[in-house]
């Protein structure tokens, strides 16, 4: 039985993706969407499956008491208010990323969360994919023995082909090239490296092209990372590159190395002159459909069921992977100084 109704605040691309995604959990369904644009129940029900109800205002959606959680799939700059709001109303929340564009915006929503108990979820979907699902696994059956350096980039071409050019090229909404997409590629680093960030240094340009002019920030962007262990390790954002989608991953450990879908551990004995390779499906794809929410909100709701924070992807625990990103944006408008986290 479907147990847990979800309301969608926002319902553009990545809306899609998760209504679809949520629908095929066991226990979620979508049974409402709010949108400043005009929508139909009826359409939205015949579009998606399942009856949904079509709100124009969250305050109403939030005031359904037939609603468990809400999904935030809406501009980042909402992001904090519609967070805090879901919960004050005693709803669950999703939370697309960014989670919001400032530490303080961030801090309310876990406050907010923690205050009212509710549990989150931060689509840092990648953690489920099945390429990190897999490299996370080799690294803790000790094949790479102990990571001293990692290396993870996102290299995606975010121009006028893409939806979100239309919003994303503003300040306020897309935020910096971390902010607005690179944060996944240094979310995944951060997952695979393990322990704290001591300190970070980034740089930030942007590309001579007239395609990219719109943007309001710097569209690339190199974080150095200094991790409590005594590894290093660095981060690419790159949304300004005219190649396809790439996110780069090269970890090297003292038992062997990995690169992308290829590995080498001398706990295996192979020939070290060759890599062995992973079968396991890639993140090659800026495409929603086919990132893997499903995964994500199956064990969300599998954890509302068991009454704990889920894994992986909590408000808390994503709330860390943007408290280094807001440290290598501070460190970036400063020329590359050191920014230490406290
Ligand atoms: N996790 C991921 O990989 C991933 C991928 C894509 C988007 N996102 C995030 O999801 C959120 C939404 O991004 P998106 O790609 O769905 O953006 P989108 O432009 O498709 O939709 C964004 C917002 O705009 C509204 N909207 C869409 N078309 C509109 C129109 N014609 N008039 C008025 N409003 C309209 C939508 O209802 C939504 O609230 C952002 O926070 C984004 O960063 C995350």
């Amino acid at each position: 039985m479907k147990k847990y109704n979800v309301g969608v605040v926002g319902y553009g691309w990545a809306a899609t993706a998760h209504i679809a995604a949520i629908n095929a959990t066991s226990q979620g369904r979508v049974v409402a969407v709010c949108s400043s644009r005009p929508l139909s129940g009826e359409a939205l029900s015949a579009e998606h499956g399942g009856k949904i109800r079509a709100y124009a205002q969250l305050e109403e959606m939030l005031a359904d008491p037939g609603i468990d959680c809400i999904d935030i799939t809406s501009f980042p700059s909402r992001h904090r208010d519609e967070a805090v709001a879901a919960a004050a109303a005693g709803k669950h929340i999703i939370l697309e990323k960014p989670m919001a564009n400032s530490p303080e915006e961030v801090r309310d929503i876990v406050a907010a969360a923690e205050k009212h108990g509710v549990r989150g979820c931060v689509c840092f979907e990648c953690r489920f994919s099945s390429q990190f699902l897999v490299t996370k696994r080799l690294i803790d059956e000790g094949l790479l023995g102990h990571l001293h350096y990692g290396e993870v980039d996102y290299y995606h071409g975010i121009g006028p082909w893409y939806g979100q050019f239309r919003w994303n090229t503003e300040l306020k909404e897309g935020g910096s090239a971390l902010l607005t997409a690179g944060c996944h590629a240094l979310d995944a680093l951060l997952l695979v490296m393990g322990g704290e960030v001591v300190s970070v240094s980034s740089l930030a340009t942007k590309s001579a092209s007239p395609i990219f002019a719109p943007y309001e920030y710097p569209t690339s962007s190199v974080t150095i990372l200094n991790f409590a262990s005594g590894a290093v390790g660095k981060s690419a954002a790159i949304v300004d590159c005219l190649q396809p989608y790439y996110f780069h991953t090269h970890l090297v450990g003292s038992e062997g190395s990995l690169l992308d879908n290829k590995f080498h551990s001398a706990k295996l004995a192979t020939d070290r002159h060759h890599w062995s390779t992973l079968a396991m499906k890639m993140l090659d794809s800026g495409d929603v459909s086919d990132h893997p929410y499903q995964a994500q909100f199956q064990a969300f709701f599998d954890s509302l069921d068991a009454g704990v924070e889920m894994p992986l992807t909590s408000l808390r625990e994503a709330s860390k992977t943007f408290d280094v990103i807001f440290a290598a944006d501070t460190s970036a408008a400063a020329g590359g100084q050191v920014v230490r986290l406290t």
